[in-house]
């Protein structure tokens, strides 16, 4: 099956019960253990929840992996996993990723004693001089945030297994139906669920896909000990969301294509980041990898006051922190989803006042270019 038929029919998200073609909301909190003799699946919706169950089981499905869990949100999810590791360890990680994960790297892991370097992962000769002999796993983000960078998969994945390290990649922005890291040998693959995987802005939530039984059951102790876990009703938006990810984000897709060539030919406009595009550096690696660029893309104005201005103007976008809902969201990443990094490494990475990230929703794209032509006047 292709994957936006699996999106739809998951083997999982629906009721054998009762043959209802959503998944039950199981609200409970703990589970009557009428006979302790009995090992039951769920004592405790900490530790496992049927409406969670099934949230996980489709992720891992999607993503071909062997077992899947649920998040509080993206952050989590991430945090969990590197929950696996134990002080001393080093992790490599791509300089250019989510800037939630860099501080939480860079400030309450680093307290941990998890030691870090930061490499442009798109250079193999770079990731390659910074493993150490304590270096245990490799975090990759393709494309990257905000600047739509990119990394070989395969490539970085071939480097981590020679030396046995675990690769971990944050899929978010792709989402499983544009690219399976797993398929390509990753060991874990994160996601914010807040996105593209939700869909509609109003849940936030994070997934970890595990490629095995071993390293699922790793990243198991550190849910259910930390219990970082989601409420049952988010994990019920999310698998409604999953369902309609392929008609969103190949609609989303085409209007970004669009958009970002628009961008290209306008004169106010320095610099345009997609990876679909003629000019980006790695389009082909990326389309090696991935089966579409997307729907997020960023750009550069010529100057500051240009970028502040269009925000202020845009009618139809949603001046916003986030990404992957229905509606267009224009982030401003010095200010939002960047700002935690220092201003020094965000204007050595690229990351500048000018740059805006669009994350393109399902509106007409005609009406999107239309005000976004006004907002750059
Ligand atoms: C690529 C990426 N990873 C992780 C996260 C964190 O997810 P959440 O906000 O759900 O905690 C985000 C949030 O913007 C993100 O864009």
């Amino acid at each position: 099956m292709r994957l936006e038929t699996q999106l739809i029919h998951s083997p999982h998200a629906n009721d054998l019960a009762t043959g209802a073609l959503s998944t039950p909301l199981v609200l409970a909190s703990t589970f009557a253990q009428r006979d302790l003799e009995i090992k039951q699946e769920f004592d405790y919706s900490r530790s496992g929840n049927p409406t969670r169950k099934a949230l996980e089981a489709t992720i891992a499905q999607l993503e071909n992996g062997k077992c899947g869990f649920a998040f509080s949100s993206g952050m989590a999810a991430t945090s969990s996993v590197l929950g696996i590791f134990a002080s001393g360890d080093h992790i490599v990680a791509a300089e250019d990723i989510y800037g939630g994960s860099y501080r939480i790297l860079h400030s309450f892991f680093a307290r941990w004693g998890l030691e870090l370097t930061t490499v442009d992962a798109s250079d193999g000769a770079a990731i390659k001089a910074a493993i150490k002999p304590n270096t245990k796993a490799i975090f990759l983000e393709t494309p990257s945030n905000p600047l739509l960078k990119i990394t070989d998969l395969a490539a970085a994945i071939a480097i981590a297994k020679e030396r046995n390290l675990i690769t971990i990649v944050d899929n978010t922005f792709m989402t499983p139906l544009l690219q399976r890291p797993i398929e390509l040998g990753a060991d874990i693959v994160v996601h914010s669920a807040t996105k593209f995987l939700g869909g509609h802005s109003d849940v936030v939530l994070g997934l970890a896909v595990a490629a095995t039984e071993e390293l699922g059951r790793r990243i198991y102790a550190v849910q259910n000990g930390f219990g970082a876990v989601p409420s049952p009703f988010d994990c019920f938006l999310v698998l409604r969301g999953i369902k309609t990810l392929g008609v969103r984000l190949n609609a989303e897709q085409e209007g970004a294509g669009e958009i970002a060539t628009w961008l290209t030919k306008h004169s106010k406009v320095a610099a345009v980041y997609y990876p679909a595009l003629g000019d980006h550096p790695l389009r082909e690696t990326h389309f090696k990898q991935s089966s579409g660029a997307g729907a997020v893309l960023s750009f550069k104005t010529h100057t500051t006051a240009i970028a502040l201005d269009f925000l202020a103007r845009t009618k139809l976008c949603a001046p916003a922190v986030s990404l992957g809902g229905v509606e267009t969201i224009a982030s401003y990443p010095v200010r939002m989803s960047h700002a935690a990094i220092p201003p020094k490494e965000r204007e050595r990475l690229g990351i500048t006042d000018s740059l805006i990230r669009l994350s393109i929703g399902l509106e007409n794209t005609d009406d999107l270019i239309a005000d976004f032509e006004e907002s750059l006047k």
